[in-house]
């Protein structure tokens, strides 16, 4: 089985998976930022990715067609959306419908698009989390599949409320992922 990581930026969770899930199935990287530091962690890991540099092209369309074409010339069972920074065009969402994953570090549908962890904690909100979900043509938008809560303490800063989500995140994604791919094998 194949999965497909689509990460622009740092890659930390990108990260998590390949160590998670390495030994169970085939691992691409896609970035679309050829300063993304996860371009780097494939290369430390030895995982085969692949740069579609946006900035190569004039329009947005000319890059999502060659996005799709790769896609589609991959053939991935499961595609998880890393920290990816791009909004994936509707022919996309709908070619793979089922088959693309998002984590969202809120819990969605609170705090959406950029910032959510800043977003949360500058709102004063009690508890905030991670969410995994279906990816939809609306931005955080699809179908969840899971949800779990940080308490945000007194003393909590938002440097530390950052690094909780994130250690929650790279525990979280790679289970899930796993799970779905796994329903995913078992229905074909
Ligand atoms: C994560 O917080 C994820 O929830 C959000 O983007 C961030 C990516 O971080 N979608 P990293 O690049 O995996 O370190």
């Amino acid at each position: 089985k194949k999965l497909i990581v689509l990460a622009s930026g740092n890659g930390s969770n990108f990260e998590a998976i390949v160590r998670k899930l390495r030994n169970r199935y085939e691992i691409k990287l896609i970035s679309e930022n050829r300063d993304a530091y996860a371009l780097q962690r494939a290369i430390k890991l030895n995982i085969d990715y692949e740069l579609i540099n946006y900035k190569y092209f004039r329009e947005r369309e000319s890059y999502n067609k060659k996005l799709f074409e790769y896609l589609k010339k991959e053939e991935p069972d499961l595609i998880a959306l890393a920290g990816y920074m791009k909004i994936l065009p509707e022919y996309i969402v709908e070619y793979f419908s089922g088959r693309i994953l998002n984590i969202h570090p809120s819990l969605l549908p609170a705090f959406k698009g950029l910032n959510a962890i800043k977003q949360a904690f500058e709102y004063g909100v009690k508890y905030t989390g991670v969410t995994v979900h279906y990816v939809n043509n609306e931005l955080d938008g699809g179908k969840i599949i899971t949800q779990e809560v940080v308490k945000i303490e007194p003393e909590d800063t938002l440097e530390t409320l950052e690094e909780k989500i994130h250690k929650l995140e790279h525990r979280l994604y790679p289970k899930v992922i796993d799970k779905v791919i796994r329903r995913l094998t078992i229905s074909i």
